[in-house]
């Protein structure tokens, strides 16, 4: 199957949205701590990772290459306007779909009915968005205040585990797509859901600390894989970086929560190790 380049081009765009939407839903699930909504944020962010699969995954049986751009996040401390941006985000990828849909006409009916699902769930999104931020404006910004659940003396440990953990998800997406329809498919988009939870996790401790700041895209450490070999190459060595930064970083963490999450997500790394067949 082939595409044009107005359509690779309108589908690469589409996924650098996805790319900032799960990022900054991340963020502002975090920031949304303490409050019953934070799974439901939590939860738009993951289905956002669908999306950003499924568009890799159309590229790349369209003779198209991913790309780990990733468009403007909108951030701030104030709750509602959190939403508001969520609300935007939602529109803008919206609008950049009916381009997509536009440019494939009536060439790509499998695509075109791909992109109709996701704007379903772009349409819910929306609402889901648009719902939280009327509780939100209802409960008024104290309700959404952050207090602090370990010391700035952590914000050592909290950086660089996130910044393991969003390359983490990249490359485990990545290598969901890039090994073709290998066996480990599954277990690579399950590890990503995986490295998903312990970012969230990780993140949910910066609220307090300090503002809401869009953390690197890992392009350095993301490997882009096109075979089987690739793949599980790209996951010996992040798992590598993530058993070596947890042998360090779990025990220099000062809070107890926080050391606690992190010897527990060790252990889920060690455990990555053991599916991958990397350990016995
Ligand atoms: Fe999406
Ligand atoms: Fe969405
Ligand atoms: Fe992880």
């Amino acid at each position: 199957m082939s595409a044009s380049s107005e359509v690779l081009a309108s589908l690469t765009e589409d996924m650098a949205l996805e790319h900032g939407a799960i990022m900054q839903y991340v963020i502002h699930g975090v920031y949304l701590r303490d409050v019953g909504i934070t799974d439901q944020v939590r939860k738009i962010a993951r289905e956002e990772m669908w999306h950003f699969e499924w568009l890799a995954e159309a590229l790349r049986d369209r003779g198209g290459e991913g790309v780990l751009d990733r468009a403007d996040m909108f951030l701030s401390t104030s709750m509602g306007d959190s939403l508001q941006a969520d609300i935007a985000t939602e529109d803008l990828a919206l609008l950049h779909y009916a381009h997509t849909l536009e440019v494939v006409g009536h060439s790509d009916p499998e695509l075109s009915r791909l992109i109709e699902r996701i704007v379903v769930d772009e349409r819910y999104h929306r609402l889901t968005f648009e719902r939280l931020a009327q509780d939100a404006q209802e409960a008024g910004e104290e309700a959404y205040a952050a207090h602090p659940i370990t010391g700035p003396e952590d914000l050592a440990v909290i950086g660089p585990t996130i910044q393991t953990e969003y390359a983490s998800v990249l490359q485990y997406l990545w290598n969901k797509y890039g090994c073709g329809d290998c066996e480990q498919a599954e277990t690579y988009f399950e590890l990503a859901v995986d490295e998903m939870r312990h970012l969230s996790q990780v993140a949910s401790y910066v609220p307090g600390l300090v503002g809401p700041q869009p953390p690197d895209v890992p392009s350095d450490r993301v490997r882009v894989v096109h075979s089987t070999d690739e793949a599980q190459e790209a996951a010996r060595l992040l798992e590598g970086l993530a058993a070596s930064l947890y042998s360090e970083k779990s025990s220099a963490a000062k809070g107890r929560a926080l050391s606690e999450d992190l010897v527990r997500a060790a252990a889920h790394h060690d455990y990555h190790r053991y599916q991958l067949g990397l350990t016995r």
